[in-house]
C-alpha cells in the first residue's frame, strides 16, 4: 500500500548522516515505527512499516537490503521473507501481506518521510 501525494504530511525523521550507507534505521512517528533505508550507490531512500507482516516482528529496519532485477528490497532478519521497497509487495510469497511504503525526501541533509494526513499526529 502507498499513500496518495495529495494527502501527505512530511515529518522530520532524522539527519541523513544518522542512516548507515546501504542499511536502515527505525524511526518513530507517534506510536508508528517506520523503517528507513539508504541505498548509497544510487543515493536512493525508501521507507516502509517496520513491522514484518509474517510473524508481526518489528524488525525490517534491521533487515538485509539489496536488489533483485534492479528492484530494491529488504529481507526480514527472522525468516528472510523479502519485500519490495518500491511498492511493499512480498517478493518471496505472493500470498504474504504487503508492506505500507512511504515517500522520502532529503533537503539540506535532513530526511523527511511522508505519511497520510489521516495518520498524522502530534509527535511528543
Ligand atoms: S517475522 Fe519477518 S519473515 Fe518471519
Amino acid at each position: 500500500m502507498s499513500i496518495s501525494s495529495t494527502t501527505i504530511h512530511w515529518f522530520l525523521a532524522c539527519k541523513a548522516s544518522d542512516v548507515p550507507h546501504n542499511g536502515g534505521v527505525c524511526v518513530k512517528y507517534g506510536e508508528e515505527q517506520i523503517a528507513l533505508f539508504y541505498f548509497a550507490r544510487k543515493n536512493q531512500w525508501y521507507a516502509t512499516q517496520n513491522l514484518c507482516p509474517h510473524r508481526k516482528q518489528m524488525a525490517l529496519s534491521r533487515g538485509m537490503t539489496g536488489t533483485v532485477k534492479d528492484e530494491p528490497k529488504v529481507a526480514c532478519p527472522f525468516h528472510k521473507k523479502t519485500f519490495s521497497l518500491l511498492d511493499g509487495r512480498c517478493l518471496s510469497d505472493e500470498a504474504e501481506c504487503s508492506l505500507t511504503v512511504y515517500p522520502v525526501r532529503v533537503t539540506d541533509g535532513l530526511v523527511y518521510i511522508g505519511v497520510s494526513e489521516d495518520t498524522a499526529m502530534v509527535v511528543v
